[in-house]
């Protein structure tokens, strides 16, 4: 079987890295670190699957034109892509499902969501409406703060057309967990689940990222907790699509908060999360090529099955991410980081230069991975790992997976 993997980062390396053990694999347009890679648009390669990585081009209808042309495509199309594409749907649909999630409200005027935001506890939180590449989110304890990101977010200043609508919501508090559930459609398999730390800084303190650093398995999420979410939020949601004529076939990515009150719906993507694709899917020991071209098909069924090591992984990023990062600096270390027993390194923002070094090229440039019998073991392999690798300004957090070492 030929699958064709869609998208450039760490997410899509760590893909075709497992869908390589069982498939011949094409990564398009991919990046230089990746094997295959192909600057042949999806439409003109014959592959026997498709796996769309990034939301963008879901959200776009990448599924829909390459379906229409008989493919065979694991990824929704752009009205399940909705999901994530509009926090707003997302929220309504959630609400007809009956899936728990925090109250909000959605606003388009100023005045309406600063009133809104008066009836509120702290911690405030506004997000866009519209993709911002997970950095859209603002959680803080001040309300000056939350007012201000009003104004940037409906001005258009912060976020352009995506922050024009915005959505405010109740904060919650407590652990946080990614539930990847692969869906056909009608009935859906979770993988492991993992927790991903989306601060820039130690402590979860900073600015919201597209994720730092994630783990898998995850000690308070055991199997009750895993049944309980693809019982009361994943399989309705996925009736609720169906009731709305949307055939959902792709990874339904559930962004839960285990609050006191039990799990409560954070968010929904609609694709693999990145970094938690690269600490989850490792993991497997079952086909992922055959199980993804089922759920392309409609017609689940393979059961995933999970090796009982931990990965943790830790994401080196360019300096002044997730800002505007600093660029074009050659990385070094890799191949060392990779002599590392147990250790992987997936390529994400990173370009060639004329002598063929390796050089950063965004934000997210490296997921430094590590396996090992314990959290506590695969950490500080992948922290060795990370020491052997460098370019000037390199940032990374320190405290990935530490809070669970011992699990
Ligand atoms: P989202 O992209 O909606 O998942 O939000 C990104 C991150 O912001 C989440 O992983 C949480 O850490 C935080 N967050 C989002 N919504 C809430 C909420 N209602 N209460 C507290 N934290 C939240
Ligand atoms: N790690 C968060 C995400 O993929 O959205």
């Amino acid at each position: 079987m030929l699958v064709c993997v869609v998208g450039a980062g760490g997410r899509e390396h760590a893909l075709a890295s497992v869908l390589g053990r069982t498939a011949d694999v094409v990564v398009t347009p991919g990046n230089p670190g990746i094997a295959n890679s192909t600057d042949a648009s999806p439409e003109e390669i014959d592959a026997d699957l498709y796996v769309i990585g990034p939301e963008a081009p879901l959200v776009d209808g990448l599924a829909d034109r390459l379906r229409s042309d008989g493919k065979l495509v694991f990824g929704p199309g752009a009205d399940g892509a909705m999901l994530e594409g509009s926090k707003a749907w997302m929220k309504g649909l959630l609400a007809e499902a009956g899936v728990p999630t925090a109250d909000f409200g959605t606003f388009v005027e100023r005045g309406d969501a600063l009133a809104f935001l008066d009836t509120l506890e702290p911690p405030y939180v506004v997000k866009t409406d519209g993709l911002a590449a997970g950095k859209g989110v603002l959680v803080t304890e001040s309300k000056q703060e939350a007012q201000a990101a009003v104004d940037r977010y409906l001005s258009g200043e912060a976020f352009g057309e995506a922050g024009r609508r915005l959505v405010i919501e109740e904060g919650l508090v407590g652990p946080e967990v990614s539930l990847l559930a692969v869906c056909d459609g009608t009935n859906a398999v979770a993988l492991a689940p993992a927790q991903d730390f989306k601060r820039i800084d130690d402590g979860d303190e900073g600015r919201n990222t597209g994720g730092m650093g994630a783990y898998s398995p995850v000690p308070v999420a055991g199997q009750d907790l895993v049944d309980d979410i693809v019982h009361n939020c994943v399989l309705p949601t996925l009736s609720t699509l169906r009731d709305r004529g949307i055939d959902y076939r792709g990874v339904l990515y559930a962004g839960l908060m285990l609050t006191p009150s039990g799990p409560k719906m954070l968010e929904y993507n609609v694709r693999f999360g990145d970094p938690e694709a690269q600490v989850v899917l490792p993991r497997l020991t079952s086909d992922l090529a055959e199980l993804l071209a089922e759920a392309a098909a409609g017609e689940l069924k393979s059961q995933p099955e999970f090796s009982s090591k931990a990965h943790v992984t830790v994401v080196c990023a360019s300096e002044n991410y997730p800002g505007s990062p600093r660029i074009g600096d050659v990385i070094k270390g890799i191949e060392d980081a990779r002599e590392l027993e147990g250790v992987e390194v997936f390529c994400a923002g990173v370009a060639e230069n004329d002598e063929g070094d390796l050089v950063t090229a965004g934000g997210r440039v490296l997921s430094v991975c590590a396996s090992g019998d314990s959290i506590l073991e695969a950490r500080s392999r992948a922290y060795e790992a990370v020491s052997k690798v460098s370019w000037p300004g390199m940032q990374y957090r320190s405290d990935i997976a530490a809070h669970t070492a011992g699990g």
